[in-house]
């Protein structure tokens, strides 16, 4: 059988972190091991039962079995243009101003295509979620970090970054609530975030997925697009994948300033055919009526953080209790490297976890733990942990 060889940008691609791990878990699994999994973000409880109603009245209705719209049905960017409204208090016009996605991961993964030229540069805030990266590169651009630091409480310090780095880039990529770290965006991080992309005309790609997983209800983590100005310069992505535990369903959003939403909206023209309306019209069903759902959720998480710190306090393990999102970021133990720190546990305790490198390089010392297992499972992963 001939063998043919991947293209550059491909053959010179580290494994994907999350398809990585789930090899290596894998792997383990095989030696007969009692596996944990945290490490990767994906809600184990399951989507609410009024949604899969939705979808199996949309499958049965045969309006619903051609072609979808590229964009998204008016109705599903309705769905989302009222769901801004009634969250955030963002006005988003349905037409212009919102695109459908299949998963924020596609829209991430294809947003640089539109945008960025060959030579181009995208500033990555980091540790980060790989896909900013890797997506910057296919579109031929070069990506530049900008470290989260725990003693900037994970924001980027964006008065550090020179003046030359602004005026070069094109596009800088941002995540609160944080994926790995857990961290929020105050107000001000995000007004003088359009501040400077204004001045040097950047775009701001916010990834928005973690919103509303939350633990204090009096300080929700906001939408980038409650700045003034913001539309002028952002596009925000969100997803329903881990407010309604619907990561298999694949589908997402992209909202903001109409250019960078009607450029996405013409890679994807030529790149895929839309979302299955029947999943669109679920998706409508869970934006409407899904909020006493998400807040079960967030009681949950809440419970299940609570459970971790108390474990990973009592084993000595420094960690940040996160105000949001579903993710753990911890310091590996004294001495150890977060690739080796990950691997014996893995290859001692059957634990997954994610290695705060894989993040990149400001991760190096940290391990990721996910929320996204029973009480049970959580005090016996870090007793193993603790064990070693
Ligand atoms: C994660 O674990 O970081 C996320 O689940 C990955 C994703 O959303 O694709």
């Amino acid at each position: 059988m001939t063998v043919f060889s991947l293209a550059d940008r491909l053959s010179t691609l580290p494994p994907y972190l999350f398809a990585a791990i789930d090899k290596a878990k894998a792997q383990v699994a095989a030696k007969g091991m009692d596996i944990i999994s945290l490490g990767i973000g994906d809600p184990d409880l399951p989507t609410p039962e009024f949604i899969i109603e939705a979808l199996y009245n949309g499958a049965k209705n045969p309006r619903n079995h051609q072609y979808p719209s590229y964009i998204g049905m008016k109705t599903y960017r309705q769905a989302v243009a009222d769901w801004y409204k009634q969250r955030f208090d963002v006005d988003l016009d349905p037409d212009t101003e919102v695109v459908s996605l299949i998963g924020s991961k596609e829209g991430i993964a294809h947003f640089p295509l539109a945008f960025i030229n060959p030579g181009d540069v995208a500033l990555v805030a980091t540790p980060n979620y790989p896909v900013y990266g890797i997506a910057t590169n296919f579109a031929g651009g070069e990506v530049q970090y900008l470290p989260l630091l725990e003693e900037n409480d994970f924001l980027v310090d964006l008065d550090a970054v020179s003046n030359d780095t602004w005026a070069k880039a094109k596009m800088i990529f941002v995540c609160y609530p944080n994926n790995p770290t857990a961290a929020t965006a105050t107000r001000e991080f995000y007004e003088r975030l359009i501040e400077k992309a204004r001045e040097f005309n950047v775009i701001v790609v916010s990834d928005a997925a973690y919103t509303e997983i939350y633990y204090n209800p009096d300080d929700r983590p906001m939408s980038i697009l409650e700045c003034k100005g913001a539309k002028d310069v952002c596009i925000e992505f969100h997803s329903l994948s881990k407010t309604y535990n619907m990561t298999g369903w694949r589908i997402g959003m992209a909202v903001g300033n109409p250019s960078l939403v009607a450029g996405l909206g013409k890679i994807k023209e030529n790149c895929d055919s839309g979302i299955f309306q029947a999943v669109q019209e679920a998706g409508i069903a869970a934006l409407r009526d899904g909020e006493p759902y998400a807040e079960q959720f967030r009681a949950i998480y809440k419970e299940r953080r609570d459970v971790v710190s108390a474990a990973l306090t009592k084993a000595g393990i420094r960690h940040r209790v996160p105000d949001a999102s579903f993710y753990m970021w911890c310091n590996t133990p004294e001495g150890y490297k977060s690739s080796e720190f990950v691997t014996n546990v893995l290859m001692q305790t059957g634990v997954v976890l994610t290695p705060g490198n894989g993040f990149g390089t400001p991760g190096e010392g940290y391990f990721r733990i996910s929320l996204t297992v029973n009480n049970d499972k959580l005090e016996e992963a870090v007793s193993r942990i603790s064990k070693l």
